[in-house]
C-alpha cells in the first residue's frame, strides 16, 4: 500500500476499540469495519427492550451474531451487555475489555434512541430516557474509558451525533437538545484531552438506513417510506445514506491522516446542513 493509502486507511492491528450500540445498524457496521482494519472489538449493547422508546432495541442474539461474524473472519471480539444509562454497567464493560484485551485505544459512542412529539407533548419519561441515553450516556461511557484512552499512544474518541446536533428538527426537541449536548461534549473533551494527544470528534449523520428509522416510523404510526419522505426532502442528495458511509467517515477519523483533526463535527448528511 502507498504511504498515502496507508495514512488514510487506519491500521489498528494490536489496538482495541469499544463501540456502544454495537448489535445492529450503524454500530454493527462500525464493529465489522474496525475488526477488518485489525482492532479487537468490544461490542456493547443493552440487548433488551425498554419503556422508552416503544420500538424494539437490539437483542442478545444480534449482539452475539456481530461477535461471531468478527471471530469467523479471524478477528477478536467481546460481547458486552451493558446499559449506557448505568454508570456501574459501563464501568464493568470497560474493566472487562481491558481484562480481555489489555488496553483501550478507540471509543465510538454510538448508542442512542429516538422518539418524536412536539415539545409540549413530551413526557418526563421520554425527555429523561432520550437525554440520559443520548447525552449523559456519552459522558458516562467516555468517563469510564478516559484513563485507558489517555494512556493509549493514539487514543481516539468518536461520538455519533446527528445533524440535529447543530440545527433544529421539528418534533424532536429532546433528541435535538441531547445531540447539541454531544457536540458541546465533543469540543469540551477535545480541549481537555489534547494534552494526552487523544482526539475527540463527532459525526453528524443525515437519514441513515437502520432499524432506528423503522422504529421511528412505528413511533409515528407511519411507514418507513413515509418517514424517509418526511426527512429526506431535507437532503440535497435525497437517498437514504447507507450505514457503511458513516463507517467510512469513522475510519478516516481514526486514520493517521486525521491525527490533527479534533473537536470537529463531520457531517455525512447528503448536504442537509447546506440548507
Ligand atoms: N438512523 C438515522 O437516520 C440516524 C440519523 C442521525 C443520527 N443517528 C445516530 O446514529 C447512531 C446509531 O443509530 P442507528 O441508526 O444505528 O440506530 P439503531 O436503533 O439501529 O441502533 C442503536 C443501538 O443502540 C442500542 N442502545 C439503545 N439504548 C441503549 C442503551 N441504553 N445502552 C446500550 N445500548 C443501547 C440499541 O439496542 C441499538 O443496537 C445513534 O447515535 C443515532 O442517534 C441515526
Amino acid at each position: 500500500m502507498s504511504d498515502l493509502r496507508a495514512s488514510v486507511v487506519p491500521d489498528l492491528s494490536g489496538q482495541v476499540a469499544m463501540v456502544t450500540g454495537a448489535a445492529r445498524g450503524q454500530g454493527r457496521s462500525h464493529c465489522l469495519a474496525l475488526a477488518e482494519v485489525g482492532a479487537a472489538v468490544a461490542a456493547l449493547d443493552v440487548c433488551r427492550d425498554l419503556d422508552v422508546p416503544s420500538y424494539p432495541l437490539a437483542s442478545r442474539a444480534e449482539l452475539d451474531a456481530v461477535v461471531a461474524e468478527i471471530r469467523e473472519l479471524g478477528g477478536r471480539a467481546l460481547p458486552l451487555v451493558a446499559d449506557v444509562r448505568e454508570a456501574g454497567d459501563v464501568q464493568a464493560a470497560v474493566t472487562a475489555t481491558v481484562e480481555a484485551f489489555g488496553r483501550l485505544d478507540v471509543l465510538v459512542n454510538n448508542a442512542a434512541i429516538v422518539t418524536s412529539a412536539p415539545f409540549w407533548e413530551l413526557s418526563e419519561q421520554q425527555w429523561g430516557a432520550v437525554v440520559d441515553t443520548n447525552l449523559s450516556g456519552v459522558w458516562r461511557t467516555t468517563k469510564a474509558a478516559a484513563a485507558y484512552l489517555r494512556r493509549s499512544p493514539r487514543g481516539r474518541i468518536v461520538h455519533i451525533a446527528s445533524t440535529g446536533g447543530v440545527r433544529a428538527i421539528p418534533e424532536f426537541a429532546h433528541y435535538v437538545a441531547a445531540k447539541h449536548g454531544v457536540v458541546g461534549l465533543t469540543r469540551a473533551m477535545a480541549i481537555e484531552l489534547a494534552g494526552d494527544a487523544v482526539t475527540v470528534n463527532a459525526i453528524l449523520p443525515g437519514s441513515v438506513d437502520s432499524p432506528m428509522l423503522a422504529g421511528l416510523a412505528d413511533e409515528l404510526g407511519l411507514t418507513t417510506d413515509d418517514v424517509h419522505k418526511r426527512w429526506l426532502h431535507d437532503q440535497l442528495l435525497v437517498e437514504v445514506i447507507p450505514a457503511a458511509e458513516v463507517t467510512g467517515a469513522l475510519l478516516w477519523l481514526l486514520s493517521d491522516a486525521a491525527r490533527h483533526v479534533t473537536g470537529h463535527c463531520l457531517a455525512v448528511d447528503g448536504g442537509a446542513l447546506a440548507r
